[in-house]
């Protein structure tokens, strides 16, 4: 009986990992409503859910999760190796990009590409909220480094 149940374990598990590459998969935020905000003290105002993250789902490739910036917030300067892209669905914030300041808003989209400095900082009344997507399987692999120069 217990090696039945062994193989069904394998089984199972080699067709997840056959699934994986026909995975579709359809999310919100309410989605992930039970999932925990992250933050750190290095970005004050910011925090932020994971949607599309190999940590959390059998997916690949890419990943997505979405942030809130409080106003008054800064996702401070830092750069990473992998590209980024920014979809702003609320708020308006100024962009550093790479120590050229430009405002973006609800609807923009930013690209940014892999290693270019940037920053992000809610200077409006309202809640400056996007999404990001990274070239990876998981927000966890981006490794982050921070800028000395002061950020916007
Ligand atoms: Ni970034």
């Amino acid at each position: 009986m217990e090696e039945f149940f062994r193989l069904n374990d394998l089984y199972l598990k080699k067709i997840k990992h056959k699934l994986r590459f026909w995975m579709i998969s359809v999310k919100n935020l309410a989605s992930v409503s039970d999932q925990e905000w992250s933050s750190t003290e290095k970005y004050p105002g910011v925090r932020w859910k994971f949607l599309i993250d190999s940590d959390f789902d059998g997916s690949s490739g890419l990943s997505l999760g979405f942030a809130e910036i409080a106003p008054g917030g800064n996702l401070t300067l830092h750069y990473h190796s992998p590209a980024e892209i920014y979809v702003v669905t609320n708020g308006t914030g100024i962009l550093n990009k790479s120590g050229e300041l430009e405002t973006i808003k609800k609807g923009d989209v930013v690209y940014i590409a892999g290693n270019a400095e940037h920053s992000l900082k809610n200077n409006g009344k309202e809640t400056l909220e996007f999404y990001w997507i990274f070239p990876t399987d998981s927000f966890s692999e981006v490794e982050y480094f921070p800028t000395k120069q002061e950020s916007a």
